[in-house]
């Protein structure tokens, strides 16, 4: 572990002063790591809930769905929060609908960018994406041990640095404005912004979270495709029920829910 960040725009010790909550307190900085989120299930056996892990690089960031979360050094985010919700394991899903929201409003008063969230829990800019969450969870039957919230969001990477295959549909935030944020600053906005949205889900304010989840998503209301596993549906995403499971009108007129998978906006 490295006690200061070394890159102008990156300062721990600039983001602990300007921390409002619990969370960020105490942050551990690497300047490069396997996965933040590996190193913080590892901190959370013995760490209080609050603490983050930040890199400046990972060498095996891991995406939603198995797949690789590209990671290179002195220009983007990568963040792991750790959490200790006392809620029932059924409710996880609500944890990465608060940290989606919490990142699209600390994100869009950052930038002024007019950040979206697209089901489940991705970050867009004009359909493009910014970020992305990956919660990670230890439980036991009746209880949350610790839940991981684990952040990525490109922030001064260029466009030629994207590999082909991501090209067309990632962005950044220099992409978008065309100016180089403080990733000191995007921090401080987000993790100020989690922590008042974690004590909203704390005192199980379930309908506060899920309204304001509607309110900034891009999902809702479009005509959609979402592969789940080995099948893809195809359909209208009607809404999102009391679990985060998007609601999609299939064309039989049945409603399917749907817990997680990955999804395309038709139009
Ligand atoms: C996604 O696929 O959209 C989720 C991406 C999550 C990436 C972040 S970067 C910090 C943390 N550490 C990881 O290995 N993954 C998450």
């Amino acid at each position: 572990m490295c006690a200061l960040a070394k890159s102008p725009d990156l300062s721990i010790e600039d983001i602990k002063a300007k921390i409002a909550g619990d969370i960020g307190r105490d942050i551990f900085f690497y300047n490069t790591v396997s996965s933040t989120n590996t190193i913080a299930a590892e901190l959370a056996e013995k760490c209080a809930e609050g603490v983050v892990v930040l890199a400046d690089s990972q060498e095996k960031g891991r995406g939603r769905l198995g797949r690789f979360w590209i990671s290179p050094a002195g220009v983007n985010i990568y963040i792991s929060i750790i959490t200790k919700p006392e809620i029932d394991p059924k409710d996880a899903t609500l944890i990465t609908i608060m940290t989606a929201v919490g990142c699209a409003i600390g994100l869009r008063r950052a930038t002024g960018l007019d950040v979206k969230i697209k089901w489940p829990n991705d970050l867009m800019v004009s359909d493009r994406k910014l970020g992305g969450i990956l919660t990670e969870m230890k439980t036991a039957p009746e209880r949350i041990i610790f839940a991981i919230l684990g952040i990525g969001i490109n922030v001064n990477v260029d466009i030629d640095s994207f590999p082909d295959d991501v090209r067309e549909t990632a962005t950044s935030i220099k992409i978008e404005t065309g100016a180089s944020y403080s990733r000191t600053e995007i921090i401080v906005e987000i993790l100020n912004e989690i922590d008042r949205w974690y004590r909203i889900l704390k005192e199980m304010g379930r309908e506060t979270i899920l309204s304001e989840w509607q309110r900034l998503t891009s999902t809702l209301g479009r005509e959609v495709k979402v592969t789940v596993g080995k099948e893809t549906f195809s359909g209208f995403a009607e809404s999102i029920d009391d679990e985060g499971r998007l609601i999609l009108r299939l064309p039989s007129g049945v409603l399917k829910r749907i817990s997680a998978g990955d999804l395309t906006i038709l139009r």
